[in-house]
């Protein structure tokens, strides 16, 4: 059982890098391995909406010029997928939500029924809606929300300052402690996906 934890700060020795092993050791002690992948610092394009992807089945981004591809590959076999991120200006970060958008859309299919769960890191405030905007493509691709004793945030300035926000890092540990269980329940031999169940209909409430 493996999860992929994807660190979408520009600083790969940052505070969501922090908050994330905080994570991936938790979760290691539950027997789970883990992956952090890094985003990088390389420029990223966002969707372009030329539905490629979709039309031609390619499971992937028909754009392979940045990080994007590059991730959505380790995707079959992650078990859980944790995404991190900074807070800028009450968001996550704008290459991360590029990359995720385009990910979501042409990979979707192997996040469907997979425990998920955001991490958001800042200096003072704006941590959870950046918080609920990463939940956000998760709820709409059947991906069950691994969740934790408050909403998964830390706070720290500089890199890997987050370390001392001992409740943050308690929330982590929780989190990753709430995934193993998930992940754990749901790969059961009794456990049956409800995928499949009705087929989706998709409407724009006019026609
Ligand atoms: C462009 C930018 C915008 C930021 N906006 C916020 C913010 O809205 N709220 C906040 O508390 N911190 C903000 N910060 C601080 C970072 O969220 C904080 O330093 C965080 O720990 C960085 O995470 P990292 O080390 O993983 O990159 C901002 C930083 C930058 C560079």
């Amino acid at each position: 059982m493996k999860v992929l934890l994807v660190n979408g700060s520009p600083r790969e020795r940052g505070n969501t890098a922090r908050a994330l092993k905080e994570v991936a050791d938790a979760l290691k002690a539950e027997g789970i391995e883990s992956e952090i992948a890094w985003i990088g610092v390389k420029p990223v394009r966002g969707c372009v909406a030329c539905g490629q992807c979709k039309q031609k089945s390619l499971g992937r981004c028909a754009f392979d010029d940045d990080v994007a591809n590059r991730i959505a590959e380790k995707l079959p076999e992650a078990d859980g997928i944790v995404l991190g991120s900074p807070t800028y200006y009450g968001q996550p970060s704008g290459a991360l939500l590029a990359i995720w958008q385009r990910i979501c859309f042409s990979a979707g299919a192997h996040i469907k029924e997979k425990p998920a769960a955001c991490v958001a890191v800042c200096r003072r405030g704006g941590s959870t809606a950046a918080f609920q905007c990463m939940n956000m493509p998760f709820e709409m691709l059947n991906a069950p929300l691994a969740t934790s004793q408050y909403w998964n945030v830390a706070f720290g300035r500089a890199e890997g300052e987050c370390a001392a926000d001992e409740e943050g890092m308690q929330t982590m540990r929780t989190l990753a402690r709430n995934m193993a269980w998930l992940i754990k329940n749901l790969r059961g031999p009794n456990s049956v996906p409800p995928s499949s169940q009705e087929q989706w209909r998709p409407t724009s409430f006019i026609r």
